[in-house]
C-alpha cells in the first residue's frame, strides 16, 4: 500500500520510554506515623511530608528542598532491589493469635513495611507523561511521591499506576523520592500472600500524545488457512492543551519482525480528550497458537505527528481460535481438552517475589509433565506469568476471585481484562471462586452484572466461575457461558447435571486435591507430614482419576488440578508444624511427588512406569511391604533382584497395587504395550549417603541482576544412587558474580530460614537458587556437608 509521506519520514524514536524500575529501594519493616507538614516550606510547600518513626526517630523522607535531605535517618532503612517479599524473612511463629489465619499465611507474621527510592528525572523529560505502574504490591499500598499522597490501592493482585507528571521535579529542582507504605495486616485469601513490593515497577515517559494505558486491543475475529482478519483498536489520548492532528500507523511484524501488514489512519484529537480507533489488518496464511506451536506475532502502534513518531506502542498478540462446546473445548478446530493444574504465586527461597526466570522455570516443569493449563488462582497473574505462557505455550484460565458488583468490584475485574486482553495463552475468564453466594438470586444479580461488565471489554472469550455448590439453584449457571465445577466428581454431580442440561457448557474448574508429601510413605501427624499411599482428602480424588473423568465424559472440556506446586500456607491435613500445603504434583521447589507420574502417565504418550516407595527398607527384610505405581502402559511386570514376581493388566488412569517381600537389592519394573517392553523403573537399595552432586537448570547467565540459575542437589551413595531417605544439612558458598537468593528443600514442615547460606536435604535433595549481578564473569556455588564429599558448579554470566 502507499504509505502517506508523513510515515516515511518518520524516523525520530522519541515518545515513550518504559524503564524497569526494580533496582535501588530503600526498606524499613514496621510502622512509621506519618505526618503532613504544618509549615510552609519553600519546596512543595504543606504537601511535604514528615515522617516519624515509631521509636520515637524523627526522620524526614521527602526532600524539602532541592537536594537537602532533612533529618532523613538512612539507618532506619537497608537497602533492598524488588520484586521483594519481606514475609519470607520473617520467623514462623505457633500462634494462633498473630494474625486473622497464621496457618493461611503459613504461621509466618504479616505486618507493615515501607519502601523508599530516591531518583532524577532530567530536565529534559519536563513536558513528558511521567507514570509509574505497580504490577503488584501485597497489599494496601499507599504512594507518596515528594511528600505528596498520590493515592492508595486495596488489592494485592492487581496493578496500580499513578501519574507523576505534576509533581516530580525536573533536572536543578532537586531530587525525588517516592515512598510506598504497605500494610499487609489484613489477607485476601487463604493461602500465603506475601508482604511487599513483590512484582516489578515500571516507569513510563511518553509525549503527551499517547497511546493510553492497556490501550490497545487486538482480535483476530476471522481466521482461515488463506488468512486471519485482524481487528485493532487503539485508545489514544491527547494530554496537550491544544488539538493535535496525526497519523496513527498500526504494523504487524511476525515472530522474525518482518511486517506482514501496515495500516494508517489520519486523525485529529482536541485537547484533553481521549479517541478509540479501530483498523483492520490481515496475516496471510497465519502461523497459529497453541501450547504446541506457540506462534507470535506483534502489533507495533505508531502516532506519528509531523512526521515524528512520537509515540511506539507494541503488543504481543497470537492468532487462534477457542470454543467451548458441549461436546468439549476446541482449539483451532481441534477438540483439545485442558490439562491444567492450579497455582498459587510462591516457591521455595523467594516467597511470592519471583524473578521471571523462576516463573518460566515452573511453567517449564508443569509443560514437562504434559500439562497444557494453568489457571491463576485465585488472582490475576504477575504479567511476565502471561508472557511467558503466551511464548512457551500453556492456556491461562484468568481469574478474579471475589462476586463483587461494588464499583470497585467491578474495577479490579476491569483492570485485569484490560491488562491480559491481548494475550492469546488466557482462553476463557474466571470471575469467581467458590463464593457463598453461589446457587442464590443475590448472588446470580451480582454475577450478572459481572458477565455483562466482561463480556463489554473482551465479547471473543467465554466466562466462567469455580463453583463448588448451587450449580442448579437460582439461575446462577444460567447467567455462566460455561459453569465451573470445583470437585464436580461428588456424586458425579456434573455427570448427573449434564444429563438434566445437555446444552450446559462445563469445566473441571477445580480437582484432586491429592495431599502428599515428597517422599514420605506414613502418615506422620506430628511432623506434619502425609503418606503418598493416602486416601486424600474428602472432597477431592487420587493423582490422575480426574483425567480420567475428562476422558470418559469429553463434554467437561478439561481439568484445574489442585496444585501444580505446594504453597506456603493452608497445610492440610495437619496444622503447625507443618506450615506449608501438601496438594502440590510437585514440592515447593518443584521436585516432583509419585502422583507427578499419574500426570505424566496420563498426560504425554511417553510410555512410563513408575511404583513407590523407595527400596530401602532396613530392618523390613523378609516382610511384606505395599507398592503403588503409576503407568501407561498394558501390562508392567515386577522383578525382585531378577526374579519375575509376576506379571498384572492395569487399568486406565488408575493406579497399581502390589504386596511384595522386601529383600535388600533391585527391584525392577517393566511396562508392556502389545506385549513389547516399553517402559521400565529401577529401584536400587542405596549404601550411605556419601556425596553431594548438583544439576543446575543453566550454566549460563544474563548479567542483568535478575536471571537466576535453578541448582538441585541431590545427596548419593558411593555408587552414585540417590539416597531417598537422606537429610544432611548442606552449606552454600559463592565466589563471583552472584548471589544466592534462597534455598529450599521441599519439606512441607521446615522451619529452616530460606534466605540462608544452608539448608537440610529433605528425603535426599536440596535447592539453592543463584542469582547474578550485573557484571559479566563467572559464578562458583559450592555445595559441602559435613560427612559427605562436595560438588561445584561454575555458571558463567554474559553481559
Ligand atoms: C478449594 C479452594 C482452594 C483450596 C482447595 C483445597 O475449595 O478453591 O483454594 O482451598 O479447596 O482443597
Amino acid at each position: 500500500m502507499l504509505l502517506p509521506v508523513g510515515f516515511l519520514h518518520a524516523s525520530i524514536e522519541t515518545g515513550r520510554l518504559r524503564e524497569n524500575f526494580d533496582l535501588g529501594w530503600q526498606f524499613h519493616k514496621g510502622d512509621i506515623a506519618i505526618k503532613r507538614a504544618v509549615k510552609a516550606g519553600k519546596q512543595g510547600g504543606l504537601t511535604d511530608a514528615n515522617v516519624k518513626v515509631v521509636e520515637g526517630e524523627e526522620a524526614v523522607i521527602a526532600y524539602t528542598d532541592k537536594n537537602k535531605v532533612a533529618d532523613y535517618k538512612a539507618s532506619d532503612w537497608r537497602n533492598v532491589d524488588l520484586p521483594h517479599d519481606w514475609l519470607i524473612e520473617e520467623s514462623f511463629v505457633h500462634d494462633d493469635n498473630i494474625s486473622s489465619q497464621p496457618a493461611g499465611n503459613g504461621y509466618l507474621p504479616t505486618g507493615i513495611g515501607f519502601y523508599r527510592k530516591e531518583f532524577a528525572i532530567a530536565a529534559g523529560d519536563a513536558g513528558k507523561k511521567i507514570s509509574i505502574e505497580f504490577d503488584g504490591i501485597f497489599r494496601n499500598s499507599t504512594v507518596w511521591v515528594n511528600g505528596h499522597l498520590m493515592g492508595n490501592h486495596k488489592s494485592g493482585y492487581t496493578p496500580s499506576f499513578y501519574d507523576l507528571t505534576d509533581i516530580l521535579r525536573y533536572g536543578d529542582e532537586g531530587k525525588n523520592v517516592i515512598l510506598v507504605k504497605v500494610d499487609a495486616t489484613d489477607t485476601e485469601g487463604w493461602w500465603y500472600e506475601g508482604c511487599g513490593i513483590y512484582r516489578h515497577v515500571w516507569l513510563t515517559k511518553t509525549t503527551p500524545l499517547h497511546v493510553a494505558r492497556f490501550g490497545t486491543f487486538v482480535t483476530t475475529p476471522t481466521v482461515a488457512p488463506e488468512k486471519a482478519v485482524v481487528s485493532m483498536k487503539t485508545t489514544i489520548e491527547n494530554e496537550y492543551k491544544t488539538t493535535r492532528h496525526f497519523q496513527l500507523v498500526s504494523r504487524i511484524l511476525d515472530a522474525v519482525g518482518a511486517v506482514v501488514d501496515t495500516q494508517v489512519v489520519t486523525d485529529s484529537i482536541g485537547p484533553s480528550q481521549s479517541t478509540e480507533l479501530s483498523q483492520t489488518g490481515m496475516i496471510r496464511q497465519p502461523k497459529l497458537w497453541s501450547p504446541e506451536t506457540p506462534a507470535l506475532y506483534r502489533l507495533q502502534t505508531r502516532i506519528i505527528e509531523n512526521g515524528i513518531i512520537v509515540d511506539n506502542f507494541e503488543t504481543t498478540f497470537g492468532v487462534r481460535t477457542i470454543a467451548i462446546t458441549t461436546k468439549g473445548f476446541f482449539l483451532n478446530g481441534k477438540l483439545y481438552p485442558i490439562k491444567g493444574t492450579a497455582n498459587h504465586q510462591d516457591f521455595a527461597g523467594v516467597g511470592v517475589a519471583l524473578p521471571d526466570k523462576i516463573n518460566q522455570y515452573k511453567i517449564k516443569l508443569l509443560k514437562e509433565m504434559g500439562s497444557n493449563g494453568y489457571r491463576s488462582a485465585h488472582n490475576p497473574p504477575t504479567p511476565e506469568v502471561l508472557d511467558i505462557c503466551d511464548r512457551e505455550g500453556m492456556l491461562v484460565l484468568d481469574e478474579n476471585r471475589l462476586l463483587t458488583s461494588t464499583p470497585e468490584g467491578l474495577d479490579e475485574l476491569k483492570t485485569l481484562m484490560l491488562r491480559d486482553r491481548n494475550h492469546p495463552s488466557v482462553f476463557m475468564w474466571c470471575l469467581e471462586n467458590e463464593e457463598s453466594l453461589e446457587g442464590q438470586v443475590t448472588g446470580t444479580r451480582i454475577l450478572e452484572k459481572m458477565v455483562e461488565t466482561a463480556h463489554q471489554l473482551d465479547p471473543t472469550r467465554p466466562v466462567t466461575a469455580a463453583m463448588n455448590h448451587g450449580w442448579n439453584e437460582g439461575g446462577y449457571s444460567d447467567v455462566l457461558d460455561v459453569v465451573g465445577y470445583n470437585y464436580g466428581q461428588r456424586g458425579m454431580q456434573y455427570v448427573k447435571d449434564h444429563e438434566k442440561y445437555p446444552n450446559r457448557k462445563m469445566f473441571v474448574t477445580e480437582s484432586t486435591s491429592y495431599v502428599s508429601t515428597r517422599g514420605e510413605y506414613e502418615d506422620n501427624h506430628e511432623k506434619g507430614y502425609v503418606s503418598n499411599f493416602g486416601k486424600g482428602v474428602g472432597w477431592g480424588l487420587q493423582p490422575g482419576q480426574d483425567w480420567k473423568h475428562v476422558v470418559l465424559y469429553p463434554y467437561l472440556s478439561g481439568t484445574f488440578v489442585w496444585t501444580g506446586f505446594d504453597y506456603r500456607g493452608e497445610p492440610t491435613p495437619y496444622r503447625w508444624p507443618c506450615v506449608s500445603s501438601h496438594f502440590g504434583i510437585m514440592d515447593l521447589c518443584g521436585f516432583p511427588k509419585d502422583g507427578y507420574y499419574g500426570y505424566k502417565a496420563a498426560w504425554t504418550d511417553q510410555p512410563l512406569v513408575h511404583v513407590f516407595p523407595h527400596w530401602n527398607w532396613p530392618g523390613k527384610e523378609g516382610k511384606l511391604i505395599k507398592f503403588r505405581g503409576y503407568s501407561n502402559c498394558e501390562e508392567v511386570e515386577i522383578l525382585v533382584n531378577g526374579k519375575s514376581v509376576g506379571k498384572k493388566k492395569l487399568s486406565a488412569f488408575e493406579y497399581f497395587e502390589w504386596d511384595l517381600i522386601y529383600m535388600p537389592g533391585k527391584l525392577e519394573v517393566r511396562g508392556y504395550k502389545n506385549g513389547k517392553q516399553v517402559a521400565r523403573q529401577i529401584r536400587e537399595t542405596t549404601g550411605t549417603a556419601s556425596r553431594l552432586t548438583a544439576k543446575a537448570d543453566t550454566l549460563s547467565l544474563k548479567a542483568d541482576g535478575c536471571d537466576v540459575a535453578i541448582i538441585n542437589i541431590e545427596i548419593k551413595d558411593a555408587k552414585g544412587r540417590v539416597v531417598p531417605t537422606a537429610d544432611n544439612l548442606i552449606k552454600f558458598s559463592i565466589e563471583g558474580n552472584g548471589r544466592i537468593i534462597g534455598t529450599g528443600n521441599g519439606n512441607p514442615s521446615s522451619h529452616e530460614p530460606d534466605k540462608a547460606d544452608r539448608r537440610k536435604a529433605f528425603n535426599g535433595l536440596c535447592q539453592v537458587l543463584v542469582q547474578s549481578d550485573r557484571q559479566a564473569g563467572k559464578i562458583k556455588l559450592k555445595a559441602t556437608s559435613e560427612t559427605l564429599e562436595g560438588t561445584e558448579v561454575t555458571l558463567t554470566v554474559h553481559e
